[in-house]
């Protein structure tokens, strides 16, 4: 009998659980539980880590899981990681539902880095005002250049003191529009952004925003991952699935 396990967190895998859904497949989501109001879903949901490889290896079984679909964020790596191992160990099918990275065009000032200590590296020494586009994980990194000034951008108000000397706090959840991040960046007199090569729409209106400011970016490239089947589309993973050919014909 088929029962997913749909691993969660971006707009990818809302849309999945909705075409899950609607095929009435059975599955069950599940977040992290980083936010403090996760965006409802229209399948049965779990929050929080499974515990390790070993946690997830317990849960596939006692679940009775058939199919994994990972569409965690592409920077989410430790749980791609562990569904990985654990579906290995399992024999538990898994596919990854990933959107491309994006890719510089005409007019874009891009510079790519390797992680949070690249980006560090690849400000200037002399005071920035930085839009620090990496969510709340990492900001630590950044106070080796307390020189510059910070503006982040968070889905919850921080629950603990920033790491940051100076640092402005926006609350706003995606997705986001160029007319919005081009104000926001000139509102804050943003020099400099740096932010994680996630791919997508969502969070893309801050590069459009910055090219037609004509804005540096530091861009910080995506994490390696063990191989493993991915794709790009619902309709894909719906295929993988054998629901390939669904009323709507994805
Ligand atoms: N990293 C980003 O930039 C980013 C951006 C937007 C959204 N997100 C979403 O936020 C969540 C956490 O991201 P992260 O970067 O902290 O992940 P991570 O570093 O890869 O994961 C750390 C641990 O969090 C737990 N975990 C992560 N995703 C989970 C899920 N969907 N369901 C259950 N447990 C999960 C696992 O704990 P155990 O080892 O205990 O199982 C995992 O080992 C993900 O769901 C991701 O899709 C991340």
């Amino acid at each position: 009998m088929t029962r997913i396990l749909l691993l969660g967190g971006t707009t990818e895998a809302s849309l999945m659980a909705r075409e899950l859904a609607q095929a009435g497949v059975t599955a069950v989501f599940s977040y992290a539980g980083r936010t403090e109001h996760p965006v409802a879903q229209p399948l049965p949901m779990r929050v929080g880590g499974f515990g390790g490889v070993a946690g997830l290896v317990a849960y596939l079984k006692a679940e009775g899981i058939s199919h994994v679909i990972d569409a965690t964020h592409p920077f989410a790596a430790q749980m791609s990681r562990n569904a990985i191992a654990a579906c290995a160990q399992t024999g538990t099918p898994l596919i990854g539902l990933e959107r491309a990275p994006w890719q510089a065009q005409a007019g874009d000032r891009w510079q790519t880095v390797a992680g949070n200590a690249g980006a560090l590296r690849a400000l200037p020494q002399a005071p920035a005002r930085v839009f620090l586009a990496i969510g709340k994980q990492g900001l630590a990194a950044f106070a080796a250049a307390p020189q510059h000034h910070y503006l982040l951008r968070l889905v919850d108000p921080p629950a603990a003191p920033l790491p940051l000397a100076q640092a402005t706090v926006v609350i706003a959840r995606g997705p986001f529009d160029v007319a919005g991040d081009s104000a926001l960046l000139r509102d804050h007199a943003i020099t400099h952004i740096i932010a994680k090569n996630a791919g997508g729409s969502g969070a893309e209106a801050k590069l459009l925003a910055a090219r037609a400011l004509g804005l540096p970016v530091i861009l910080i490239d995506r994490p390696e991952l063990p191989p493993r089947h991915v794709v790009a589309s619902v309709g894909a993973v719906m295929a993988w699935l054998g629901h390939g050919a669904t009323a709507r014909g994805v």
